[in-house]
């Protein structure tokens, strides 16, 4: 099982969802990789956003070995799950598909979460480190419900 993360620079959302997923699936011993990925190209193979990192940092999640990379068309046959951070990461995404199948790899993470008219998870880059504190809070939910289904064997 691998699952995607996808935002637009692959420097904010992500890179944060990558790392806190990867650490919950860890910590239970499921072996299951996550990567990231944004659907534009400007911040290929830089680190994630120094305030990206440090909130990663504050609960003891390290992204700072990460590098931002591109999507591509092939990530559909790669991964099992890809999950879109916004509505329009999920329209860029699914715009890229060659099948249904392609298509229904796709979901936007925050559905995770059950709760209405909160699904996007809103784009911190232009923000301040409380942007960042929201969004981190957003994904460990999302990812803590995430790894619960996957303890349970769901999808
Ligand atoms: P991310 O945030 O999609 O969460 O990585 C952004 C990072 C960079 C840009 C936009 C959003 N940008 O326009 O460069």
């Amino acid at each position: 099982m691998k699952i995607l993360m996808v935002c637009l620079g692959n420097i904010c959302r992500s890179p944060l969802a990558e790392g806190v997923l990867q650490e919950k699936l860890n910590r239970k011993g499921l072996d299951i990789k996550v990567d990231s990925a944004g659907t534009g190209g400007w911040h290929v193979g830089q680190r994630p956003d120094l305030r990206a990192i440090a909130i990663a940092n504050k609960y003891g999640v390290d992204i700072s070995h990460q590098k931002a990379r591109q999507f591509s068309p092939t990530d559909f046959q790669e991964f099992d799950i890809i999950y879109a951070m916004d509505g329009s990461n999920l329209s860029d995404i699914v715009a890229l598909a060659k099948s249904s199948e392609d298509i229904e790899k796709v979901r936007l993470i925050l559905d995770e979460l059950n709760v209405e008219n909160n699904n996007y998870v809103p784009d911190p880059y232009y923000g301040g480190d409380e942007g960042f504190e929201k969004v981190y809070q957003l994904l460990d939910a999302a990812c803590e419900i995430i790894t619960k289904k996957m303890c349970n064997g769901k999808r």
